[in-house]
Parts: structure tokens; C-alpha cells; sequence
């Protein structure tokens, strides 16, 4: 790391799902802070939230509480980043963000760390992190990209819950008890019942659309963050299953040259930030329950498609708290420590 500087670093957003596991990593990777500052609506104002070992005190976002800040690592949803990150680059702080609110902007970068880190150069006071399903996907995309090219990709997903934050943990675990004891259920956070279901609909449809918001992201920020041009397919469907923590991915990937099942699980063997568990024959692939609480991104199942000689099968799972939102947060806020651009360029004006 460079220099000897410390940063006072916001966590907008630090009583919810990513917020929290945002604290727990900078704790974890000891990121040079010299002070942790937790903010949240008014809500929470004054609740302890846990940090390293010890607690801190949930301060109002607010025009006050943001003075003063070099850094904010944010995810306490798009409207909120929306009105506050320009105030925040105001006010001096560099912003990396977790929703989705900046990612498409073309002057924001969007960044998957050990994937683009050259992105974070050039960037006008606001860094976006991907969303969690792209997150993870591409991770393991970029290797084969490098490898063998990319003609057409094809991607099935099966997301847990706590993507959709605290409220919707707390529903999954409320609907599995009370369907088990018989009782009725009445769906709140999802449009029908979670638990003991899968539903084929993550976050919503826009009027005319016949794929989901969370399809659109997945299609555009792959797109976005490889650089693709419109010639290679992306197409997305996302479901939601029953599960905590760790989202698993279907992944039909068309490469430009041949790679085999064999070289494809080499490569990404030895590829920063994943790990190949592949043998099927002994029930060893990835799993969501093995994913929860890692940074590193599960491979296997990695299968010839015998539908096409340059396709491929793999079995991608990740934490979508940690590398898929909390993680990349901090490793992108230690690639800004590294390069020296903790900092606000001069005239940086975020345009909403
Ligand atoms: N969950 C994931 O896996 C994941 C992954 C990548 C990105 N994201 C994105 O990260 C964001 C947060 O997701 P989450 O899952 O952590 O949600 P969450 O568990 O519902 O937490 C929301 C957080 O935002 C705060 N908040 C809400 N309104 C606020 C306001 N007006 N001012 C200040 N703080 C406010 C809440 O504070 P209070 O306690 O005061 O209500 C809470 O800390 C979303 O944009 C989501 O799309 C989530």
C-alpha cells in the first residue's frame, strides 16, 4: 500500500445487509482508517452497530454527519445514493457505491476488483460496484474472456435472499417456521411466498419489459465492465430461491477459440479470486451454503455443452454480501489508497 495515510471512511447505509458485512471487512482487512464513521437514517440514529471488537454509534446521514469524510463506502439503496453521493463528493469524500443507482453513468467507474482495476483511474468522485450477480460471474468470465474470446453468453441464476437485504432474511426464516407449523403466511418484501419456492422474478418489471430489472443489470453491466460490443449475446434470467446467503449461477459460455473443460478449469485454477471445486463424481462442486462468508468466488461443474464445440457449462457461486457487494467495496477503496486516488478532482460534479 502506498503512503502512511489514514482516511476518515462513511459507511451510509452500516445497520443494513451490505452495510454491516462493510464494516466486518474493513475491520477484517484492516484498512488504514483512522476513524469509522456508521450512518443510517434517522431510524437507527444512536443504535450501536458492531466494528472489529468493539462497537460504534449509527450517526444520521446528514449534511453535518458527511463533513470531514475522505471516503464513503455506500449501500443504503439507489435514491439515497442518488441525492447524496453528489453531496459527499461535495463535501471532499470519493464514493464508492453499491447500488445501482451511478453504475451506467459513462463517467462512473464500474468496478469488479482483480477483474478492471484500471478503471478506478480517470474517476470523477464516484466509484460504483457492480451488482452482486454480475460481481461473481465476472470474476469467472475474465480469465476465459482472456483466454479464448467471448462470442455469447447465457446465464441462469439462483439468488438468495439476503440480496434483497435484512427484511427479506427476516421473511424467509418467518415463512419457513410458520409454514412448518401450518399457519398462513402473507407475503411482504417478494410478491409471493419464498420459502419452500422459487420464484422466477428478482426485483421488478418496468412497464413494457419483459425482463426483470435485475436481467437488464446483469445483461448491461457485463457489457460495461468487459467492454463487449453489441456482437456478443448476453442474455439473463434470474430467480430466487429459498436461501440465505450465496447466490449460484448457470453459466453457458461460447468462446471465440477452443477451450477445453480441462484447460477452462486450469485456467481458472489459477485465477486470482476463485476456486475450482470440481469433482463431480464425489459430490464435490460448489455450493451456496460453502460460499456464505467467503470472498472468493466457487467454480465447477465446468462441462462441454454437447450442443456446441466452443460452448461450455460451469456452476458459478459467490457471497453476495462479501465479494458481491462488501468486499469489492474495500478492495476498491484499497485500490484507491494504492494509486493515491483518494481524492476529489478538482471540478468533479457527479451529474444525477
Ligand atoms: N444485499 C446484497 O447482496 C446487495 C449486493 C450488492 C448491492 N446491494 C445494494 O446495496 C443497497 C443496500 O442493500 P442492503 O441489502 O444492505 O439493504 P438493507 O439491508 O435493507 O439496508 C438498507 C440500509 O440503508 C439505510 N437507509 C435506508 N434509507 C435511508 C435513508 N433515507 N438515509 C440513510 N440511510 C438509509 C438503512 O438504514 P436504517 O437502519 O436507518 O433503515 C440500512 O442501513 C441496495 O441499493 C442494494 O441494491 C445489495
Amino acid at each position: 500500500m502506498s503512503a502512511d495515510r489514514q482516511y476518515r471512511v462513511g459507511v451510509v447505509g452500516a445497520t443494513g445487509a451490505v452495510g454491516s458485512t462493510i464494516l466486518e471487512v474493513l475491520a477484517e482487512r484492516r484498512f488504514p482508517a483512522s476513524e469509522v464513521i456508521p450512518l443510517a437514517s434517522s431510524r437507527s440514529a444512536g443504535s450501536k452497530v458492531p466494528f472489529g471488537n468493539g462497537e460504534l454509534e449509527v450517526r444520521e446521514l446528514s449534511e453535518e454527519s458527511i463533513q470531514g469524510l475522505d471516503l464513503a463506502l455506500s449501500s443504503a439503496g439507489g435514491k439515497v445514493s442518488a441525492e447524496w453521493a453528489p453531496k459527499l463528493v461535495e463535501a471532499g469524500a470519493v464514493v464508492v457505491d453499491n447500488t445501482s443507482y451511478w453504475r451506467m453513468h459513462d463517467d462512473v467507474p464500474l468496478v469488479v476488483a482483480q477483474v478492471n482495476d484500471d478503471a478506478v483511474e480517470g474517476h470523477n468522485g464516484i466509484v460504483a460496484n457492480p451488482n452482486c450477480t454480475t460481481m461473481q460471474l465476472m470474476v469467472a468470465l475474465k480469465p476465459i474472456l482472456d483466454a479464448a474470446g467471448l462470442e455469447r453468453l447465457i446465464v441462469s441464476t439462483y439468488q438468495s435472499v439476503s440480496g434483497t437485504g435484512r427484511n427479506a432474511i427476516e421473511e424467509l426464516r418467518e415463512q419457513s417456521q410458520a409454514i412448518l407449523k401450518g399457519k398462513e403466511i402473507e407475503p411482504r418484501v417478494y410478491p409471493h411466498q419464498v420459502a419452500f419456492n422459487v420464484l422466477p422474478q428478482v426485483e421488478t418489471f418496468k412497464e413494457g419489459d419483459d425482463y426483470t430489472t435485475e436481467e437488464r443489470k446483469v445483461m448491461a453491466e457485463t457489457r460495461k465492465i468487459l467492454g463487449l460490443s453489441e456482437a456478443v449475446g448476453i442474455s439473463a434470467t434470474c430467480a430466487r430461491v429459498p436461501v440465505i446467503t450465496g447466490h449460484s449461477e448457470s453459466v453457458n459460455v461460447q468462446t471465440e477459440t477452443d477451450l477445453s473443460p480441462e484447460e477452462c478449469r486450469e485456467l481458472l485454477s489459477n485465477s486470482p479470486g476463485l476456486v475450482v471445486l470440481d469433482d463431480p463424481a464425489k459430490a464435490i462442486y460448489p455450493l451456496a451454503i460453502a460460499a456464505a462468508g467467503r470472498d472468493e468466488v466457487l467454480v465447477g461443474r465446468i462441462r462441454r455443452d454437447p450442443s456446441h464445440e466452443r460452448c461450455l457449462n460451469l456452476w458459478v457461486v459467490g457471497d453476495n454480501l462479501r465479494k458481491g457487494a462488501a468486499t469489492n467495496a474495500v478492495q476498491v477503496a484499497e485500490l484507491l489508497h494504492e494509486r493515491g486516488l483518494v481524492r476529489v478532482p478538482e471540478g468533479a460534479a457527479p451529474v444525477a
